[in-house]
């Protein structure tokens, strides 16, 4: 089981450090994956989570002002990266093509892609959520070898779950991840959007899951030790 934890765009250094203290505490059997801001990637001291980022640029290195490089990333013992969050593809406008782009320098420096595809709540109502996900996988995956596909981590997250505290059915994410493994069947699938210690109970019913990324969560540590328990037990 993987636990993914998004800071997003959270905590100053000086939060970060006394979030680290905390975060140092858990014990998990699961690997946890902590993806902070790119400044606060300089300040991570911690030895039972290992070091994720929030995004890379499809270009660099070279003349992109104001991006980041994955061999930037590497020298900073980055293992994972979180490439096309629904944020990302809705503020920044970030199209499947470049998340390509993406993968394929993450991948040249050995850093893990976790990919997050989903669909909007209109999307869903006109019943195009699978087509959807399977756009985004086909063009995010483009003219990657099998090799290569296996090494990515999937994040299903329903836009309209993320930070809504709506969570989709059980069985509801029960086909998307049938979906995602049908194209993907040796990855492995996490699932996102509004997990917490309370529905953690309801998602640990489903076998498929292999793991969380998790936004709000992330930032209470108290509450993400309850969530841990929860899984575990
Ligand atoms: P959330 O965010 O857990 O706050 O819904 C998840 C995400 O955006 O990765």
């Amino acid at each position: 089981m993987i636990i993914a934890l998004n800071n997003k765009c959270n905590l100053t250094k000086q939060e970060f450090l006394k979030y680290q203290e905390e975060l140092e505490k858990l014990s998990t059997k699961y690997k946890l994956i902590l993806c902070p801001t790119f400044l606060n990637i300089a300040h991570y001291n911690l030895e039972n989570v290992e070091l994720g980022a929030q995004n890379v640029s499809p270009k660099a290195p070279g003349a992109v002002t104001g991006e980041v490089a994955a061999i930037q990333l590497k020298e900073e013992q980055v293992k994972y990266c979180i490439v096309g969050h629904s944020e990302r593809r809705n503020y920044q406008h970030e199209t499947d093509e470049e998340i390509n782009q993406k993968i394929m320098r993450l991948l040249e420096q050995d850093i893990i892609p976790i990919l997050c595809v989903g669909e909007t709540k209109e999307e869903r109502e006109k019943q195009l959520e699978k087509s959807i996900i399977e756009k985004e996988l086909e063009i995010a995956l483009e003219n990657l070898t099998d090799e290569q596909k296996q090494k990515i981590i999937i994040a299903y997250e329903p836009i309209w779950s993320i930070g809504t505290g709506i969570i989709p059915t059980n069985d509801q994410i029960k086909e998307m991840f049938k979906t995602i493994k049908q194209i993907l069947p040796n990855n492995k699938v996490l699932y996102g959007g509004s997990a917490n210690e309370e529905n953690v109970v309801l998602l640990k019913e489903i076998e498929e899951i292999d793991g969380y990324l998790l936004g709000g969560l992330s930032l209470k540590p108290e509450k993400l030790k309850i969530f841990i328990e929860k899984l575990e037990n």
